[in-house]
């Protein structure tokens, strides 16, 4: 499979906003490849640099040194930094900051509008996209009447009408209800599923990260992990030296081993965690 983001050697410090103090670098040096149709979480503590990061993958930053390669396009090239956003979308976390229009489906046509595309066409893509994320239904309503998962899932929507080949989603369900959060998760992993497209979720929730393809760990501005779920979640020890939880059955399973029981470290879903302590208890 083609790489879709392709990240060498990149380093990144914000400016000092004033002489004395020094610019500190946020991003030391990272290396990172993903996959078209790739689903990948990002975790790390508050402030290891994850929205900075995510901020690079579609121009919003550009790298201090180093590259970032989108869809074959540099970040840096700026003719092509409208072609880049439309490739790349993001998602944030506040759905009261990303909604511009007073009614859904103007909200999700706003960027098409603004890239001239054709009327029909238009119609034909905000209809499809609010289908897709399930809001077809609220077409018409107010974006304010609406639960902030049902928000995110409206500029989702206005991100999937550009027809993107990758969104980056940061920490999207942080300000959502558990119920919301469900909703947008599973438009996210439907999205991957059904349309091909790669998604990049930074997360501080475990669980989310536990469903994905990979997982990226990164600390202090570094990638520190980079495995499949099961891997990643079965460094215990180190996850919790860089201050981030695991799921609450990779913490089960920790303690049964620390306990002496003959139990698999790489065990993150329920149902295997449940098979392997009936196992063990001979039932
Ligand atoms: N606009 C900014 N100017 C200066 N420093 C910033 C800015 N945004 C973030 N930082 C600093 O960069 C570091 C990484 O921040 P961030 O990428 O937001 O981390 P994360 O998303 O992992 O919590 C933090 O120390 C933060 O204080
Ligand atoms: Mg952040």
């Amino acid at each position: 499979m083609e790489n879709i983001i392709e990240i060498k050697g990149l380093h990144f410090a914000y400016d000092a906003d004033d002489e004395e103090k020094k610019s500190v670098e946020v991003l030391k040096g990272i290396d990172l490849d993903i996959k078209q149709g790739e689903f990948v979480a990002v975790l790390g503590h508050n402030g290891c640099g994850k929205s900075t990061l995510a901020k690079h993958l579609n121009a919003i930053l550009l790298p201090t040194e180093g590259t970032v390669i989108v869809d074959g396009i540099d970040t840096k090239d700026e003719d092509k930094l409208f072609e880049l956003r439309q490739r790349a979308g993001m998602v944030f976390q506040n759905p009261d900051n990303q909604i511009v229009s007073s009614v859904v489906e103007e909200d999700v046509a706003f960027a098409l509008e603004n890239l001239g595309v054709p009327y029909e066409e238009m119609r034909r893509r905000v209809d499809e996209s609010l289908k897709a994320v399930g809001m077809y239904d609220y077409r018409l309503h107010s974006p304010s009447q609406l639960s902030g998962g049902q928000k995110q899932r409206v500029a989702i929507a206005g991100i999937i009408a550009m027809q993107p080949k990758c969104i980056i989603l940061d920490e999207p369900t942080a300000m959502l209800d558990p119920q919301g959060r469900k909703e947008v998760l599973a438009t996210i992993h439907r999205m991957n599923r059904e349309q091909g497209i790669t998604i990049v979720l930074i997360t501080h929730y475990m669980d989310e990260a536990a469903d994905c393809d990979r997982v990226v760990v990164m600390d202090k501005g570094q990638v520190v992990l980079d495995n499949v779920p099961e891997k990643v979640f079965s460094q215990v020890e180190k996850l919790k030296a860089i201050g981030l939880d695991v799921p609450q059955v990779t913490e089960l399973v920790w303690e049964l081993r620390k306990a002496g029981c003959d139990i698999s470290p790489e065990i993150i879903t329920e149902k295997d965690c449940v098979a392997a302590i009936e196992k063990l208890f001979g039932n």
